[in-house]
C-alpha cells in the first residue's frame, strides 16, 4: 500500500474536441446507398456523421482538440510530459502523435500512438494513469481521434452508415488519493474473435527479385460481422462493468453517468437496463456523430462537461469496446479545471 504524500492517481482536469465541418445526414447517405433514415435511426440511433475534408486530416482534428483541452485545463504545451494518441486511422503509420506534439509545440513531452480501435481512448487513459499514478510523469494529454471515413467502403450500406470522424482530448495530471479520478479499471481482449471486425492489410505481393516477392502495403476497407459484434457488446460490456462496480464497491445508484462507447443506441440502452440506470443518465450523442471509434468517449465527455451536465465530483462508469476484439471499463471521477493556484 502506498503511503506518504507523493502522487497516487490521476485527476481529469480538462477536455476539448474537434469535428470536421461537413455533416452528412442519413437522408443524404440514401443518395449513395440503398438505405433510409428510418432504418438507420431505428437500428442504431444515428442521424448524421461528420466526414473530414482535405484540409482536416487526423493531425489537424487531434491538434485542435488537444489545444482546446490544454486551454480548458489552463495549461500551456510546455506543461506536458506525455501525449498519448489513441487512433486506428493515423496520418502516418510510424506515428501521428509526434505530429500533434509538433503542432502544439509541446517540446518537453513524449508522444506516441496507441491502437485498440474503439477501446483505444479508454486503454490510453488507463495507460496514462499508470505513468501519472506512479509519479513518473506529471501532466498528460490523452487524445482519441479517428477518421474512419478513409477506410469505410462507401458502397457497403452495412458499415458506411455507422461511422464518422472526430477527435477529442482529456487533460490529466498526477494527484493524491483525494483527487484521484481513475478509481478502478478492467481491460480485456480476445484475438480469437478478431475476424468479427477488421481493417486489415491487403494480401498483395509483387515480384521483387529472383523468386522473391515483397508485400505491397495497403488496407482493405472495414469488414464487420454486425450481429456478432452486437452480441459481443451486449454480453461483455455489462459483464465487465458489473465486475468493476463490484471490485470498487460501487452501486449503480451511486453513478451520475454512464459514459459508453457510442456504437449503437440499442447497446447503450441494453447496458443501462442491465444496471437499472435511468436512460436520462446515459450520455449519448450518436444522433449527431455516429461511431467515431476512439473519439466517442472523450467527444461525449467534452460535450457533457461544456453543457454543464457533468459537474466536478461526478462519478462516471465508462466502457469502450470494439475491434480486436477488445473491451474495457473504468470508473472515473471528473475534477474539472483546478484553477491557476494549482501546480
Ligand atoms: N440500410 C438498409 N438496410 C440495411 C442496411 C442499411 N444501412 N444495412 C443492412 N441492411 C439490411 C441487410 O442487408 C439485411 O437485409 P436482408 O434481411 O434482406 O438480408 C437487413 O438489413 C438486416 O441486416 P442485419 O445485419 O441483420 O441488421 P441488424 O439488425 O443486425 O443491424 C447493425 C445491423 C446496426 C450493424 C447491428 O448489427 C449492430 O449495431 N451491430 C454492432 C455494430 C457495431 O457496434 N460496430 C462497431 C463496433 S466498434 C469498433 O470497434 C469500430
Amino acid at each position: 500500500m502506498r503511503v506518504g504524500i507523493g502522487p497516487f492517481g490521476m485527476a481529469l482536469v480538462g477536455c476539448g474536441s474537434a469535428v470536421p465541418a461537413a455533416s452528412i445526414s442519413n437522408q443524404q447517405l440514401g443518395e449513395r446507398v440503398e438505405t433510409s433514415d428510418e432504418w438507420i435511426r431505428s437500428r442504431t440511433g444515428i442521424g448524421a456523421r461528420r466526414v473530414a475534408g482535405p484540409d482536416e486530416p487526423l493531425t489537424c482534428l487531434a491538434s485542435r482538440a488537444a489545444q482546446l483541452a490544454l486551454d480548458h485545463a489552463g495549461w500551456t504545451a510546455d506543461d506536458l510530459d506525455l501525449i498519448l494518441l489513441a487512433t486506428s486511422s493515423p496520418d502516418d503509420l510510424f506515428g501521428t502523435a509526434p505530429r500533434v506534439q509538433g503542432a502544439l509545440g509541446a517540446s518537453r513531452a513524449v508522444a506516441f500512438d496507441l491502437t485498440a480501435a474503439c477501446s483505444g481512448f479508454l486503454f490510453a487513459l488507463i495507460t496514462a494513469g499508470q505513468y501519472l499514478g506512479s509519479g513518473a510523469m506529471g501532466r498528460a494529454l490523452v487524445i482519441g481521434a479517428d477518421q474512419l471515413s478513409r477506410w469505410v467502403d462507401w458502397d457497403d450500406r452495412s458499415t458506411c452508415v455507422l461511422f464518422g470522424d472526430g477527435a477529442a482530448a482529456v487533460a490529466v495530471e498526477a494527484c493524491g488519493a483525494s483527487d484521484n479520478g481513475l478509481l478502478g479499471f478492467r481491460m480485456r481482449s480476445d484475438g480469437s474473435r478478431n475476424a468479427c471486425l477488421t481493417l486489415a492489410q491487403l494480401d498483395r505481393h509483387a515480384p521483387l527479385l529472383g523468386g522473391l516477392t515483397a508485400q505491397q502495403g495497403g488496407f482493405a476497407p472495414i469488414q464487420m460481422n454486425g450481429q456478432e459484434v452486437y452480441k459481443f457488446a451486449v454480453r461483455e460490456v455489462p459483464a465487465i462493468l458489473a465486475e468493476l462496480l463490484e471490485a470498487t464497491g460501487t452501486t449503480p445508484g451511486q453513478l451520475d453517468w454512464l459514459l459508453l462507447h457510442q456504437a449503437n443506441q440499442r447497446i447503450l440502452d441494453a447496458v443501462a437496463d442491465r444496471f437499472a440506470v435511468p436512460h436520462a443518465q446515459v450520455l449519448s450523442n450518436l444522433a449527431h456523430y455516429g461511431n467515431t471509434s476512439a473519439a466517442t468517449i472523450p467527444l461525449m465527455l467534452d460535450e457533457a462537461v461544456k453543457d454543464g451536465r457533468v459537474q466536478p465530483g461526478h462519478l462516471l462508469a465508462s466502457s469502450g469496446f470494439g475491434a480486436g476484439l477488445s473491451w474495457g471499463a473504468a470508473l472515473l471521477r471528473w475534477s474539472g479545471p483546478r484553477g491557476a493556484a494549482q501546480p
